[in-house]
């Protein structure tokens, strides 16, 4: 394989410009010429594709965002988006892919593989953490860092006005920033889909705590779960309280999404990135990169985005345990 190119799509997530340095520097090392595709599928269909090299990706690693933009493609969807994709690919002499993203990504990129067979290889790039086939995506320990951070400041807020704070994280239908974040920032209760946590346990623990004058109490709610967002939770909650409890709702939204990458986000993604492009080069294709107890491993698309990578049981009950 001697050209290849690489691409971003979806939600974008720190650490993006990690892997996307380390699949160009790798390309670089191996011979290969790549080649940077802007705003994910749209720019495939539209042929926004850019030559890359070694100082294209100088001082990125330590940049939030994607340097190659991103988006959600509605056009690739269609069969006609992904003819117009595969044209401008093929003019180009483009004879693989790497695509760093999430589910839709990887949808995407099975299907096109299905249709096309145009080798592509994943690297895991979601603040989500809901692909089946690594411990950890590339962005989610500096979205569960940066939620951390927010919590550590409404807990400030919350302990000086005796209030109950509602905090709702990202995660789509997971909720993996809301366990990790809600355990670190010592929060009574943690809401998320994997697990019905009902509204009624939470009323529970919170009037526990009030019976213990505990004055002030933090509830993760994750945006997927099953009770509804953290206005709706946090509504019903109040009605089922005995007490006048002073309650307020905070949306994190889309700060999760920016900012530095942490040091463990730009060493996985660069693993990542480095381990997409070396599994394409040696004949690997409609594969994620994934590393699963500390070992690069690769997984087809089609298990990433249909297999559920459970929440560890034991992180739920320690949060319980550990508000009493
Ligand atoms: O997949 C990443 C993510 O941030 C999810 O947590 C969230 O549900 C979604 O993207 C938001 O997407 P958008 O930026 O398109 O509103």
């Amino acid at each position: 394989m001697k050209k290849i190119a690489v691409y971003t799509s979806g939600g974008d997530a720190p650490g993006m410009n990690a892997c996307i340095r380390a699949i160009v520097r790798g390309a670089v090392f191996h011979g290969v010429e790549v080649y940077g595709i802007i705003r994910g599928y749209n720019g495939m269909i539209k042929g926004d594709i850019i030559p890359l090299n070694s100082q294209s990706v100088s001082n990125i690693i330590q940049r939030g965002g994607t340097v190659l933009k991103s988006a959600r493609s509605k056009e690739f969807m269609t069969p006609e988006g992904r003819k117009k994709a595969y044209d401008q690919l093929k003019s180009r002499g483009i004879e693989g892919l790497v695509a760093i993203g999430g589910n839709g990504t990887f949808t995407g990129a099975e299907i096109f593989y299905n249709e096309y067979k145009i080798p592509t290889v994943g690297a895991p790039g979601t603040i989500d953490n809901d692909l089946y086939g690594t411990d950890y995506t590339i962005g989610y320990d500096t979205a569960v860092n940066t939620a951390l951070d927010a919590i550590d400041k409404i807990r400030d807020t919350a302990d000086s006005h005796d209030r109950v704070f509602f905090i709702e994280v990202m995660g789509r239908d997971s909720g993996y920033i809301a366990i990790q974040c809600g355990i670190a920032g010592g929060a009574e209760s943690v809401m998320i889909p994997e697990n019905l946590s009902p509204v009624s346990d939470v009323v529970k623990t919170l009037k526990q705590g009030f019976s213990r004058a505990k004055s002030s109490s933090i509830v993760v709610v994750a945006e997927g779960d099953e009770e509804g967002n953290a206005q709706k939770v946090a509504a019903k909650i109040k009605k089922q309280m005995d007490e006048e409890v002073d309650i307020r709702v905070t949306t994190l939204g889309h700060i999760q999404r920016g900012g530095a990458p942490t040091a463990y986000d730009r060493i996985l993604a660069s693993r990542l990135g480095l381990g997409a492009l070396e599994g394409l080069l040696r004949g690997e294709k409609n594969v994620m990169a994934g590393v699963v107890n500390n070992r690069l491993v690769y997984t087809p698309f089609h298990d990433t985005i249909t297999k559920k990578k459970p929440v560890a049981d034991d992180l739920l009950r320690m949060v319980h345990i550990l508000s009493v």
